[in-house]
């Protein structure tokens, strides 16, 4: 994998695919927060239940072992209606995962207002999840915002979490690990975690998102290292 990283070493970013996470070590991670790109192609059932299950568990196996055992893990999931249905996306999302031994702890949306999409693709759900057995007591922090979908960087063909629900998010979970994006598009979680003071490191498959993440959170190519990358807390 190409890897990218800050002048401190605080903030990496490493350019390949996520379903392998082997850079980084075993239960480093404090927090994952990312947004996958959405099911946006598929239609009817059979490719909601595919999406899902590759989120969950495709992907999920390696967010289950870099995570600390009481890391938090969040996902922004969008839905949308299909041409047939609603389609409840967080909900089979959800289902995949209890059964591969993660329990929902939280749950709140952002709803984008002017939005470029008909009025049903507005919605993006906010899942918290723990592995089974780590518990999350409630808090009083309402996880509901209404939005502008945050202006893409020029160079950037996704759209980013917006700043508010990154920082609550962060705000919330475990204080102590780096954070970690999966999918991390332009860095923008990359940039809000370091604003906070913590770790981040970032997956991005596509080189030009990667480069665009690496301008944007001033990291420099380095060369890559076999020993897996375990932030400090
Ligand atoms: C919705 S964007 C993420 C936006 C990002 N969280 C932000 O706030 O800027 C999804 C990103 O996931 C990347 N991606 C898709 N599949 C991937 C994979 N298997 N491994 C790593 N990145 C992937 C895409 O190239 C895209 O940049």
């Amino acid at each position: 994998m190409t890897r990218y990283e800050s002048r401190d070493g605080r903030l990496r970013l490493f350019r390949g695919d996520s379903h392998g996470l082997h850079p980084i070590a075993s239960g480093s991670i404090g927090v994952i927060l990312t947004s996958p790109p959405y099911w946006v192609r598929g239609r009817g059932r059979s490719s909601a239940e595919r999406y899902a299950h590759d989120l969950a568990v495709g992907f999920g196996r390696e967010w289950k072992r870099v995570l600390a055992p009481d890391g938090d893990l969040w996902l922004v999931i969008g839905d949308r209606h299909d041409g047939a249905e609603w389609v409840g996306m967080d909900a089979l999302v959800i289902g995949w995962l209890r059964r591969t031994g993660w329990r929902l702890q939280s749950r709140g949306f952002w709803a984008q207002t002017r939005s470029r999409e008909r009025w049903d693709n507005r919605v993006n759900y906010l899942l918290r999840f723990r592995k089974a057995g780590q518990v999350v007591r409630p808090r009083g922090a309402t996880l509901c915002w209404m939005l502008p979908l945050p202006r893409s960087r020029p160079d950037s063909i996704w759209d980013a979490i917006p700043e508010p629900v990154v920082r609550a998010v962060l705000e919330g979970s475990k204080k102590r690990g780096a954070v970690l994006d999966p999918f991390a598009g332009a860095g923008t979680v990359g940039r809000i975690a370091a604003s906070l003071g913590r770790q981040w490191v970032g997956v991005e498959r596509d080189p030009s998102m990667a480069r665009v993440a690496a301008r944007r959170l001033r990291l420099r190519r380095v060369r890559a290292s076999r020993a897996p990358f375990r932030p400090s807390v």
